[in-house]
């Protein structure tokens, strides 16, 4: 193996570490809410780890020297976890679990839901310090936790998709129409949750009314 290519693997071990970790402790909130609560926070779960060349890349942006020691420092994200919710209470219930652990440490929270940013963008944006026991000790690695929504994800990939074909400037009709798809996003995930709830018997008051006729495509069952 050539010896560069064996550095950047043996460090980003830990981060692979991390992640397995941290999977396993987002497992246990979501089984035990399912268990007492019969519904589940999450839709689903997903990880990646940054390459060594996007790593470098990062860090030559922000005016580094791509070095080993300048990622450890400097970068955050070298770990992603994505967890894609049903509903927007979930992200904030996922939130309050990760909070009350002790084993795990929030040093950083972005609200992007309460604060969207001005594309649109919605999602809560966590750092994350996972402790992970190798042969040598305890190291405490970084993970960027990022939780949205259905609607939320979606909206972000289609977003993703556009900003790189257009290598970030996306011509002023489609930041109009991402805009406007972005405040939707937004009523559908509260409509959703006012449904579910209704259904689920968790309002007294009767909030919405939902009044289908038959031909307005009622569904026959
Ligand atoms: P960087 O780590 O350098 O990206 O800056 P930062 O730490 O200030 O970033 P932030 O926490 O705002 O966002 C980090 C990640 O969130 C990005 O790498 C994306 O995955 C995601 N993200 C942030 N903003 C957007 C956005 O406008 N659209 C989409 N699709 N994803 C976004
Ligand atoms: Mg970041």
């Amino acid at each position: 193996m050539e010896e560069k290519f064996k550095m950047w693997k043996n460090f980003l071990l830990p981060y692979k570490f991390a992640l397995d970790e941290l999977k396993t402790k987002v497992n246990i909130m979501v089984e035990e809410t399912k268990y007492m609560e019969e519904t589940s926070l999450i839709e689903h779960v997903k990880t990646r780890l940054k390459t060594p060349d996007s790593i470098m890349t990062k860090l030559e942006r922000k005016g580094m020297k791509p070095t080993v020691a300048n990622a450890s420092e400097n970068l955050f994200d070298i770990a992603g976890m994505r967890i894609v919710t049903p509903f927007k209470s979930d992200v904030y219930q996922l939130y309050n679990l990760m909070m009350n652990r002790t084993d795990l440490k929030i040093v950083e929270v972005k609200d992007y839901i309460r604060f969207p940013k001005s594309n649109g963008y919605q999602s809560l944006h966590l750092i994350v310090k996972v402790p992970v026991t190798l042969s040598k000790g305890i190291e405490h690695i970084f993970v960027e936790v990022q939780i949205r929504t259905l609607a939320m994800d979606f909206w972000a990939s289609l977003e993703h998709k556009i900003y790189y074909k257009y290598e970030a400037s996306i011509p002023a009709y489609l930041e109009k129409g991402l805009k406007e798809a972005a405040d939707t996003v937004k009523e559908l995930d509260d409509k959703m949750k006012l449904i579910h709830d209704e259904v689920e018997g968790l309002h007294t008051s009767k909030v919405i009314s939902i009044h289908v006729k038959e031909d307005e495509g009622g569904r026959k069952r």
